[in-house]
């Protein structure tokens, strides 16, 4: 299972209660102008295991992945996410 790059508007902490798990922080590098595009820039990406825990500030987007079926995580949300938080797909180059 994969959760795509998304971020909330409030922290939130990531607990890996047992599996394992890919991790990837990413920046957003546009201006945030055009409508339904972003591109994101990859600054860190590491595998969590067993009682490894992130913390996540308001302004963070992340991915992550279970790498085992066995993975499960616990997370706590600082407060309710932010009402237009956003999650980024992948898409085929725009055309030009
Ligand atoms: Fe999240």
């Amino acid at each position: 299972m994969t959760i795509p790059p998304h971020g909330h508007g409030t922290w939130e902490a990531l607990i890996v209660y047992s599996g394992r798990l890919s991790h990837t922080v990413s920046e957003r590098t546009d201006d945030g102008v055009a409508e339904r595009h972003a591109d994101l820039k990859v600054v860190d990406d590491w595998v969590l295991e067993h009682g490894d825990m992130v913390v996540m500030p308001p302004a963070e987007i992340h991915r992550f992945t279970a790498l085992s079926s066995d993975t499960y995580v616990i997370t706590i949300v600082g407060g309710k996410y932010k009402v237009n938080h956003h999650f980024f797909f992948r898409q085929s180059k725009r055309p030009t």
